[in-house]
């Protein structure tokens, strides 16, 4: 580790990471510290650790190596471009990470501006308990400047940003968000989940904080649940304060796979990013679709933005792997879509290695009614489309047979909305 040269290429930093914390040892692989309590040569040591004056560990609700290496990677992988320190905490989820921030910057009479399409979980988040904790949130359309600065008010505390919203793939205008964040004296937060960093640093175009589900393209294989914020250290430390808190530390076991995830993200991602560009441009054109939200497409909304903020490498500008499909019919015609699938799965989470669909307005935006989806711009009828590791081909053949199966006397687009609602 001593004599390395400072990894430059992507791949290089995700399998150079900074080491897990070991005094002394540079172990290859990650150490799997699976324990719960760490002794310590005096109750002087023990309090010091405890109090914040020394380093070193006490607890593992509180911090667990593994957990640390898990969070500076992601940290490095985040900063790669910024020269001030970016430091990361890890979470037992992302929707944990998520809560973390609110509690940590967040009070009674505060105000959160968010996006209309924010995922269901951080949607039920502020519209349902936090605001019971009288936390106010305004949903808008995050694509609409003028809309986000006509709700920030003098108590807004965050803006919630997506990088790429789920599942509509709106891209968010990162620079422009920090500069009304800030003009207000609040944070621009972002939801970095669906674009990693491999796709694009939020914390290099302005924003203060970046969360992320680890639990999807981090991880990587559907095995391990987990969650990271990252930012500059002043801005951390109050979240991991709510972390140890509320105790929701990610656990030794799902920090190692994660971290694992961690060194072949690049390589993953850009396959996957590739396949869904490929599956978007094939079936843009289906007669069965009303249709299909990715940015990657040029009649796509976000395109330009993503093109000028998203990373561009030699192969040219990624665009993210989830690709939504809406199908003409709406909500039993997108339920249809889903369950024509032969190869693809109807599965929950996004970001793994296989291929799998759910059927958004049923399943991960079900906290939304009517009214609410149509804010965001969701069709009853949508599917969304996580982009596993098969092959293009295979998966292009079975979307178009589940597609020309879908029959077509369902109701017209827009029409009930049976489960909307149900919050479980
Ligand atoms: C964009 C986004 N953010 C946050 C979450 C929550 O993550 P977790 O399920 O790890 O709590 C999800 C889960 O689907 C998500 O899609």
């Amino acid at each position: 580790m001593m004599n390395e040269p400072p990894p430059s290429g992507e791949n290089t930093r995700a399998v150079h990471l900074p080491p897990p914390p070991v005094p002394g040892q540079a172990p290859i692989g990650t150490p799997v510290w699976r324990t719960a309590a760490f002794s310590f040569g005096s109750s002087q040591e023990y309090a010091d650790v405890l109090g914040d004056r020394a380093p070193g560990y006490s607890y593992s609700r509180v911090d667990n190596p593994t957990a640390d290496a898990f969070a500076d990677g992601v940290a490095a992988l985040e900063g790669t471009r910024l020269s001030a320190g970016v430091t990361g905490q890890a979470f037992a989820s992302g929707m944990a990470a998520i809560s973390a921030v609110f509690l940590a910057f967040a009070h009674t009479g505060a105000h959160v501006v968010a996006p209309a399409a924010v995922y269901g979980g951080t949607y039920g988040l502020l519209a349902d308990l936090l605001a019971r904790f009288g936390v106010d949130t305004d949903f808008v359309d995050m694509t609409d400047l003028a809309q986000v600065r006509a709700a920030i008010r003098p108590q807004t505390r965050i803006v919630w940003a997506e990088t790429l919203a789920n599942p509509t793939m709106a891209v968010a205008d990162l620079p422009a968000l920090a500069e009304a964040a800030h003009e207000a004296g609040a944070l621009l937060v972002v939801d970095s989940t669906f674009a990693t960093p491999v796709v694009c640093r939020p914390l290099e175009h302005g924003a203060d904080l970046v969360v992320h589900s680890a639990t999807k393209y981090i991880g990587g294989h559907s095995d391990a649940t987990g969650g990271v914020v990252v930012g500059r250290s002043e801005l951390i430390a109050p979240v991991r304060a709510v972390r140890i808190e509320t105790g929701g530390m990610l656990a030794p076991d799902e920090a190692f796979l994660l971290r694992r995830g961690l060194e072949t993200l690049p390589l993953r991602v850009h396959r996957q990013c590739d396949t869904a560009a490929a599956l978007a441009a094939a079936i843009a054109g289906h007669p069965a679709v009303a249709k299909v939200d990715y940015p990657g497409l040029p009649g796509h909304p976000g395109h330009e933005i993503a093109r000028r903020l998203y990373d561009a490498g030699p192969e040219g500008t990624r665009f993210g792997a989830i690709v939504t499909i809406t199908p003409h019919g709406g909500y039993q015609a997108g339920m249809a879509l889903a369950d024509g699938l032969r190869l693809i799965r109807v599965a929950t989470s996004l970001g793994g290695t296989h291929t799998v669909v759910s059927h958004v307005a049923s399943t991960t935006h079900r906290q939304m009614d009517a009214a609410a989806l149509a804010a965001a711009g969701i069709d009853p009828g949508a599917v969304r489309f996580s982009i596993g590791l098969e092959d293009a081909d295979d998966l292009i053949v079975d979307v178009t047979n589940a597609l020309t199966a879908v029959p077509r006397t369902h109701e017209p687009e827009g029409a009930s909305i049976p489960y909307a609602g149900d919050s479980r």
